[in-house]
């Protein structure tokens, strides 16, 4: 049920995150390599920053990360427990390795992976379920938005992906990243407006399924989408937008750095 007179966004009191998807760019002698150069940037305290980089980095890159408050984040999990399913990794296994978020249901994996809204429920039910936070990814393509349906879109991905989740407990957050599928990789982001306006969305869906206390204290909404250390000022700049999920420009060590120094400084 939504609690009367509550105003979606509400984003006061949680900190920022910046999440950077390595995606499939970088072998993982490349990428443990990058958090070498990012560990000797700047990094400011007051922004919570999580890597996801390709699973065969996971290991090494969560060795350099001991003892930093960087977090590490994978970019996908299957739903079932350990067993016969080749291919595919556990979140028993992500746990193990020091992962504490992952991604589920990005649109580049919903696209390869023909992944739809009922498994990216599973994911984010086994992330739960083994002490991850999971990272859910909703976004809406071009041909939505021209057809007005990306409200309906948003909230029918997200209520999927939610629906009947058990709380994150006090360890854990759900995130849910805003990632419109026409502003990936483009250098075209959407408005920091339309962003704003569709957090509110991805709030009231929140709120319908967690209530308030668990939402204030547990949740956190991202834009992702052509995010440059030059526009993510605006994305944070309001209530709604807690964070941002970002690629290519986080690709870079100086560019992350570069990224969670202007998300700082709002
Ligand atoms: P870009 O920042 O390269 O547009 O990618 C966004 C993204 O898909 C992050 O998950």
């Amino acid at each position: 049920m939504k609690p009367k007179g509550t105003t979606p966004g509400g984003g006061s009191g949680r900190r920022p995150i910046v999440v950077a998807n390595w995606k499939m760019y970088l072998t993982a002698a490349e990428a443990v390599t990058r958090v070498q150069q990012l560990l000797t940037e700047s990094l400011p305290d007051r922004v919570d920053l999580v890597m996801c980089p390709s699973t065969t980095a996971l290991a090494g890159i969560g060795q350099r990360l001991a003892g930093h408050t960087i977090q590490l984040g994978a970019q996908d999990v299957f739903w079932a427990a350990p067993g016969p399913h080749t291919g595919e990794v556990s979140a028993a296994d992500l746990r193990s390795l020091g992962v504490r978020y992952v991604l589920v249901g990005h649109s580049e994996h919903r696209a390869s992976a023909h992944e739809h809204n009922d498994v990216v429920h599973r994911k984010a039910l086994a992330a739960l379920g083994h002490g991850l936070s999971p990272i859910v990814c909703v976004g809406e393509s071009r041909e939505d938005r021209h057809q007005h349906r990306h409200h309906h879109v948003i909230t029918q991905q997200l209520d999927a992906a939610i629906r009947n989740l058990p709380p994150p407990d006090e360890r854990q957050e759900l995130l849910v990243a805003y990632e419109p599928i026409w502003a990936i990789g483009t250098g075209q982001p959407a408005t920091a407006a339309d962003a704003q306006e569709m957090a509110d969305v991805i709030h009231r869906s929140l709120l319908e399924v967690f209530g308030r206390d668990v939402v204030a204290r547990r949740t956190r909404v991202l834009y992702g989408g052509s995010v440059t250390p030059a526009n993510v000022g605006e994305f944070v700049e309001g209530q709604s937008v807690h964070g941002v999920l970002v690629g290519t420009a986080g690709l870079p060590a100086a560019g992350l750095g570069s990224i969670v120094r202007a998300v700082a400084s709002r």
